[in-house]
């Protein structure tokens, strides 16, 4: 295997591009406290949401026609014979329908992260639509700040994707464990995020899943992850599938009208940037989506008193924050907001 493959060889089977079908909501669970905007009490713990809810369990013990589950375990000898160790002791994470293992080539050291989904275990939409479009989207982006796919190996009911390692874990755990990020650290991660998401948006790509757990902390840098709901789109065709975390999701996603997953991305992006310095969500997803509107409409969120935000910090997160997605800046104007775009000179003095 050659650190540039992107396709392993176990099977012959690819995953078939099928015609598309109607999907429901794919909102993720989170919980969060209520918010108003303006700086005032602060709750006595900062809230941060939980992690997506892992499939559950049960239908993993149980497969309706009887056949063999097959367990991590069980394709360690197969990754052997490609020369890799898989580390089945830890997993890295897991989201709703992956586990992410670590693994190293032996024949040059390097760390890989491991992307195992058992394909009994998707629904029909995610096996038939989203996971084939993840795999070819995903193919197609060399970005520095996207995790790159590195090759994909199909086994059994498994599909195997191997993607460069992120040695610091994800966004959420870091914030959860550390804290907010000040200012200045956070306005670098944004800048990196914000070109890797203007290089999908510029190959009319979209992520339209943006949240903490699928950013990837790398030494010197973030990277986005996790392209499960990729939909590549001109510019004019708005998206009905309501894809992603509503505590994430911009108002035109939660009044169930056709959206524009470009822009949709940026105000995900936005919350993000809110959640690194703040420590908290800005929007409780508890509430009815259109009192989620109203809160979003009227910029109602907390920055706690503990927190200094400069207005350049702010007035960068609000721009992505637009209420009205028509007058909302596209990822290629955010690098001009002022939070983002020092770093972003800073990143070209020092490459130049
Ligand atoms: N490249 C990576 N390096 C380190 N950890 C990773 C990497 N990719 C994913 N993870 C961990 O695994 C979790 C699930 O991966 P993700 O691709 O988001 O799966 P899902 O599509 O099931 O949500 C992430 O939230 C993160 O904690
Ligand atoms: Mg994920």
């Amino acid at each position: 295997m050659t650190s540039q493959e992107t396709r392993g060889t176990w099977s012959s089977r690819e995953p078939s591009s099928q015609p598309m079908q109607s999907v429901g909501s794919m909102y993720t669970r989170h919980s969060a406290m209520s918010t108003s905007r303006h700086r005032g009490t602060q709750p006595k713990t900062s809230y941060m949401p939980p992690r997506s809810t892992p499939h559950p369990s049960s239908s993993l013990r149980k497969r309706p026609d009887g056949a063999k589950r097959y367990v991590i375990e069980d394709f360690r000898q197969a990754f052997e014979r490609k020369g890799m160790e898989l580390d089945t002791t830890r997993k890295l994470g897991r989201g709703k329908y992956s586990k992410v293992y670590k693994a190293v080539d032996r024949n040059n050291n390097r760390l890989f992260a491991v992307k195992a989904i058992d394909v009994l275990e998707l629904t029909s939409d995610v096996k038939n639509k989203f996971l084939p479009r993840e795999i070819s989207c995903w193919r197609k982006l060399k970005n520095p700040y996207l995790v790159s796919l590195h090759a994909q190996y199909e086994a059994q009911n498994m599909i195997f994707l191997t993607m460069e390692y992120g040695s610091q874990g994800d966004l959420l755990r870091y914030v959860q464990d550390n804290g907010g990020i000040d200012e200045r650290r956070a306005g670098q991660f944004m800048s990196q995020l914000m070109r890797g998401l203007q290089y999908m948006h510029s190959k009319q790509i979209a992520h339209r899943d943006i949240k903490l757990e699928n950013i990837i902390l790398f030494d010197n840098c973030v990277k986005l992850s996790d392209f499960g709901f990729v939909r590549q789109v001109d510019n004019q065709t708005l998206s009905l599938t309501f894809c992603g975390s509503k505590s994430y999701s911009a108002p035109e996603l939660l009044r169930g009208i056709g959206y524009n997953p470009f822009l949709s991305d940026v105000w995900s992006l936005g919350v993000v940037g809110f959640v690194m310095v703040t420590n908290r969500m800005p929007f409780d997803e508890k509430k009815p989506n259109n009192v989620i509107v109203e809160l979003q409409r009227n910029r109602q969120y907390v920055i706690p008193d503990s927190v200094y935000l400069s207005s350049s910090c702010i007035s960068s997160f609000e721009a992505m924050m637009t209420f009205d997605a028509k007058q909302r800046p596209s990822s290629n104007d955010c690098l001009g907001l002022p939070w983002i775009t020092p770093h972003i000179e800073m990143a070209s003095r020092r490459s130049g």
